[in-house]
């Protein structure tokens, strides 16, 4: 990182931080909830938020990313600890690839299973009477634990950088208070 990197993320990259942050916190209980339905038409409605919210997750996450390159970012956080702040690098780069995975294997579901017609265009067709044949809905009930495993691991290294190591790492992933703020 150059020695211009500024103090905090750009105030777009908070706001897309903290509305996946939003965001994941609906879909993990909603999904979750959803697959201990009986797949009848009173699931619909369900179905209809996940993948309205989890599209837009896509979209965010991608305009996240490019915004990554684009856009100038404070140096990575070190806690004192080459292999610890190696890990903090890796464990970033895998939120976005399993958020990602966790999109796409959502999104190849529903068209596997032939799900837009019947939330979108309300086609009155029944649901598959068991998602699990797809490989698809293993994939993602595979993939969400291990990004629940990964955001405990995130959200723990942020605490312990604001509350162990005191350095208010958290205040460079929130808007500038006032003039004068780095
Ligand atoms: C980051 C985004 C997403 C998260 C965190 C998420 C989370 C979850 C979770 C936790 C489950 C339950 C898994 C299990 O218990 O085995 C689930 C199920 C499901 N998700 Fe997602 N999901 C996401 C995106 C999507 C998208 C984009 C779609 C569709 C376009 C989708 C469609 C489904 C479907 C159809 C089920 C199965 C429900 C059932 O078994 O009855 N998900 N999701």
């Amino acid at each position: 990182m150059t020695k211009n990197a500024p103090a905090r993320y750009h105030p777009s990259q908070v706001t897309f931080h903290w509305l996946t942050v939003v965001l994941l916190f609906v879909m993990f209980p909603l999904g979750t909830f959803m697959s201990r339905l009986p797949n009848d038409a009173g699931k619909i409605t369900l179905l209809t938020v996940h993948t309205i919210l989890g599209s837009i997750i896509l979209i965010i996450i991608i305009a996240r990313f490019i915004n990554r390159f684009r856009l100038p970012r404070p140096a990575h956080a070190t806690a004192g600890n080459v292999f610890l702040d190696w890990i903090g690098k890796v464990v970033h780069y895998l939120l976005y690839m399993l958020v990602f995975l966790m999109v796409v294997s959502g999104i190849s579901l529903s068209l596997q299973a032939s799900l837009l017609p019947i939330i979108f265009g309300r086609s009155g067709a029944a649901l598959p009477a068991d998602f699990y044949v797809f490989v698809t809905r293993m994939l993602h009930g595979v993939i969400a634990p291990m990004l629940a495993l990964l955001i405990v691991l995130h959200v723990g290294a942020a605490l312990y950088h604001q509350f162990v190591l005191n350095d208010n790492l958290l205040s460079r992933m929130w808007y500038k208070k006032k003039t004068g703020d780095q």
